[in-house]
């Protein structure tokens, strides 16, 4: 039976009140410090942080390294879109990567992050469409419906009727619009199962979009943390030749695929009038992401480029650097004037900031460096996976089949009825352990509790040792509710 439900436009979400309190007692410092002394010299470890705790490639670092000694970045605010050359990188890698279908530099927003990219679309939406409602198929990040709710967007959970490991059907979703519906919320890696999306169920998704005139959010999120045998499909292409570009908002950022989760770079893509309201929405506040890490992401995505195209690397190369390097132009409401005066005052800065850009051997041979670094990454994952099997093997029901990204759901070998608040806190309390359960991804504690099952979303990025002992340790509280 599919599960549908509505969390009030007042309500929290995901829409379980104790999980306020969960995360309460997690950042608390005094219960943390009593946890510790009990401990007695062995960590809290957190086996559902959702953090990438894999260390990012050493030569992004060194770019990082590099800016930060620019006098360009000593400028503390970037321009309201995002730093120019950083916006049209976005815009390179989107075109190439779609096979030259056209994303223009004024289709993309840079943002502080992707928490903030969906607080600027619940923004936009609330304001165009008041009593508006979004779906969201779960499991799935609440984060965003939490954004949702903030500017009173009701959200809509659809569940499948097949469980929690696989996503809704698109009839199961279907079923759930209606007229107040604006738009739908999909993981391009689902959050917590790391299922990527189908490019078939994308397609569909996109067609089902167009037909009711609402939007597709397709968060990308951590879709650079793939093996070479997942293909991650082009939201734009497959939306280009559906004749559905204007039903999409494309979000991604770097705090996953780059282990930087509190430095705030996120970007959105989408029409150009959606992209004016949020460089407004930039310019009021200033959240604009720190420009420092330009030179970061410019490499990263012509890294990612790199290894989608291995045999026609030099022509991708220069097709990148001159969409990168077009004239600057007044693509901003602000003002084109700005950017120049800000440019020419800075052009030595300019220059130093472009020159790791202009050697092609070099670049590629960062680029293998780089791929020696996701090889490394997905092998680190893949023996996190094992140690996992070997140790939960016997109280493990099932899980999901992760494709990509470093989380997985497990479901647990457990009677139902268990509280799952009651399951998280003495996990926390008793042992150090953290845990998030079902119902952080959407659908009601009871849901979980009398239904589904104790689903909980397992993190593989710790470092083997500590994820060892977070599994042994977890063993026995398992035993414990058994
Ligand atoms: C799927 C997904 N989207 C967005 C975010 C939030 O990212 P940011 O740190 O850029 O706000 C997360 C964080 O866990 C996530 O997992």
């Amino acid at each position: 039976m599919t599960i549908i439900r509505v969390s009030n436009a007042k309500g929290s979400y995901p829409p379980w009140e104790e999980y306020q309190t969960l995360c309460r007692d997690f950042w608390d410092l005094k219960i943390r410090s009593e946890i510790l002394e009990r401990l007695k010299g062995r960590h809290i470890i957190d086996l559902s942080s959702g953090f990438n705790l894999y260390h990012p490639p050493s030569m992004l670092l060194k770019q990082l390294q590099r800016d930060a000694i620019n006098p360009l970045f000593y400028f503390p605010y970037e321009s309201p879109g995002g730093q120019p050359f950083v916006v049209r990188a976005i815009s390179a890698y989107e075109c190439l990567r779609a096979d030259n279908i056209s994303i223009k530099p004024e289709n993309v927003v840079l943002t502080a992050g992707t928490t903030w990219a969906f607080d600027c679309i619940a923004q936009l939406i609330s304001i165009k469409y008041p009593d508006s409602c979004a779906i969201i198929p779960v499991p799935n990040y609440s984060g965003f419906g939490l954004s949702m709710l903030r500017f009173g967007i009701k959200v809509i959970d659809v569940g499948s009727s097949k469980g929690p490991k696989e996503p809704p059907s698109i009839s199961e979703v279907e079923k759930a619009v209606d007229k107040n519906t604006k738009l739908i919320y999909l993981c391009l890696i689902n959050n917590p199962t790391g299922v990527l999306i189908t490019y078939d169920d994308l397609k569909e998704y996109i067609l089902l979009a167009k037909k009711h005139e609402i939007y597709l959010v397709i968060d990308e999120t951590a879709s650079s943390l793939h093996n070479n045998h997942t293909v991650i499909p082009c939201i734009w292409k497959i939306a280009y030749e559906l004749n559905a570009t204007e039903n999409i908002i494309a979000i991604s950022g770097l705090s996953k695929d780059r282990s930087n989760p509190g430095h705030r770079i996120g970007w959105i893509i989408s029409g150009k009038d959606k992209v004016d309201e949020v460089v407004k929405m930039n310019l009021e506040t200033y959240a604009v992401p720190a420009s420092l890490f330009s030179g970061l992401i410019i490499k990263d995505l012509l890294f990612r480029l790199f290894d989608d195209n291995k045999s026609n690397q030099c022509d991708i190369y220069n097709k990148f650097v001159s969409i990168m390097l077009g004239q600057l132009g007044p693509s901003w409401p602000s003002g084109s004037i700005i950017e120049k005066e800000f440019h020419e005052y800075l052009i030595r800065g300019v220059e130093e900031f472009l020159e790791p850009f202009k050697n092609f051997d070099i670049l590629q041979s960062e680029f293998n460096e780089f791929q020696n670094w996701q090889s490394k990454f997905i092998e680190h994952v893949t023996e996190n996976f094992s140690i996992l099997k070997l140790i939960l093997d016997s109280e493990i029901e099932e899980h999901s089949k992760m494709d990509a990204g470093y989380n997985i759901f497990i479901k647990l070998k457990l009677p139902h009825g268990i509280n799952q608040q009651d399951f998280a806190l003495t996990a926390f309390r008793t042992l150090g352990i953290e845990v998030l359960p079902g119902p952080i991804f959407g659908l009601l504690p009871c849901d979980w509790q009398e239904s589904l099952g104790m689903w909980i979303r397992i993190t593989l990025s710790h470092p083997h040792d500590i994820f060892r002992e977070g599994l042994l340790r977890f063993k026995t509280l398992v035993h414990r509710y058994q």
